[in-house]
């Protein structure tokens, strides 16, 4: 269908489904075991429901926020995804793009299909980018590409820590990974690996589960860069980051495809704020300790209700893939277009004139409980 005629971000996934390459297909939509948890991210939302003002000027209404401290024309940026090729020739470049054209900030990701510079490249000037991180078992790749990204004006570094060995998505499994074409997988951690069990086993070898706390010291030494832990699920750590002077952390579960029965962030998010007030006194959003949110985020409503809860931002993965594997930029800029309109018209309703409006008495989130 013509791209006029898709009106919300559901319909990329169900044209989608119809129309990509079935391996495409097969690793984006995966996700872990039984793939409860990819449910529960979009159905948790359906848990917070509004308490709209009445009776508020909205003639005029403003969605646009800060990002660590980065203009944002709405509070959602492009998360990171791996293997853009798989969908369109273009891969990521469709999402530098589209985040140029609606003013929106990417996640580059370390298994990007198309190569780093690439997409650094093809950022307009001022446009901010920033680069998602798997830390390699040899360090001194990971030190390398992170003062690479440093010098080349990448503005945060999320590290993923909910990744310490690729989950098992028995869709993706059932699929031969035969990216022979080095066009798929940028050359990161592509070589020597077993091509027999779905691509994301295949690329994800030089991933080091050693991973732990202490590595943040070393981060700290060798980046300025904000460094912000993606994969957080329990407000236990998330003081621990705080505490470590971290910029932030981004409350996901990968979008299902690690732990299955994770959390959803947005349930995360109720429990991460009560629990750093309490213990530290803090207050969200938070200039200096951002939150983000990611996982089953598809309207405007779901990422009101993020923000009102205390996210800076809230990261969407999925729908943007779908987009630019039948569209190509096109399609993400038309899905960004709906975000738009939909902030536009839920702002309104709410009563909300500004970002800032987006405070906590606009929800009622009695339906999800804290640890
Ligand atoms: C991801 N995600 C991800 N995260 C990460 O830190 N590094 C990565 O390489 C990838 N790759 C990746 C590939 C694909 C196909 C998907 C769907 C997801 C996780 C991603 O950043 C984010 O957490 C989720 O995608 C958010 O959920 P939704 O919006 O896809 O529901």
């Amino acid at each position: 269908p013509p791209l006029d005629e898709i009106l919300n971000l559901h319909d990329f996934e169900a044209i989608a489904r119809q129309t990509m390459p079935e391996k495409a297909w097969a690793y984006y939509s995966s996700a872990a075991d039984d793939e409860i948890t990819t449910r529960e991210n979009h159905a948790a939302y359906h848990r917070v429901w509004f308490r709209p003002r009445i009776l508020v000027d909205v003639t005029k209404v403003d969605w646009s926020t800060k990002i660590l401290g980065y203009k944002s024309s709405m509070p959602v940026y492009i998360t990171a995804t791996a293997l853009g090729k798989l969908g369109h020739p273009d891969g990521e470049l469709n999402l530098t793009r589209a985040a140029a054209k609606h003013g929106v900030i990417q996640m580059i990701p370390t298994l990007a299909s198309c190569s780093f510079d690439e997409l650094v490249d093809a950022a307009r000037p001022g446009q901010v980018q920033f680069l998602q991180l798997y830390v390699n078992k040899d360090r001194s790749i990971t030190k390398r590409l992170v003062q690479h990204a440093e010098k080349r004006g990448i503005r945060g570094l999320f590290i993923t820590v909910d990744a310490p060995q690729l989950g098992r998505r028995e869709k993706d499994m059932r699929m031969k990974f035969e990216a022979e074409d080095p066009s798929e997988v940028s050359k990161a951690g592509s070589r020597g690996v077993d091509r027999s069990q779905g691509a994301a086993r295949a690329i994800s070898s030089f991933i080091d589960p050693g991973l732990n706390w202490k590595d943040l010291e070393w981060f700290r030494s060798i980046t300025k860069m904000p460094l912000i832990l993606k994969g957080v699920q329990r407000w236990e750590d998330a003081l621990k980051a705080y505490d470590l002077g971290l910029a932030g952390v981004v409350l996901s579960n990968h979008g299902g495809r690690q732990l299955d029965f994770a959390r959803s962030g947005v349930e995360v998010l109720v429990e991460v704020t009560e629990y750093l007030k309490r213990h530290r006194g803090l207050t969200f959003p938070n200039e200096k300790f951002q939150l983000f949110v990611d996982g089953g985020v598809r309207r405007a409503t779901d990422v009101i209700k993020a923000i009102a809860l205390g996210a800076t931002a809230v990261g969407i993965g999925r729908p943007f893939l779908y987009a630019f594997s039948s569209y190509g930029s096109e399609g993400v800029e038309r899905a960004l277009q709906i975000l738009h309109d939909e902030f536009e018209m839920n702002m309104r309703l709410l009563g909300a004139r500004s970002v800032a409006d987006l405070a906590p008495d606009l929800v009622d989130a009695s339906n999800i409980h804290s640890h």
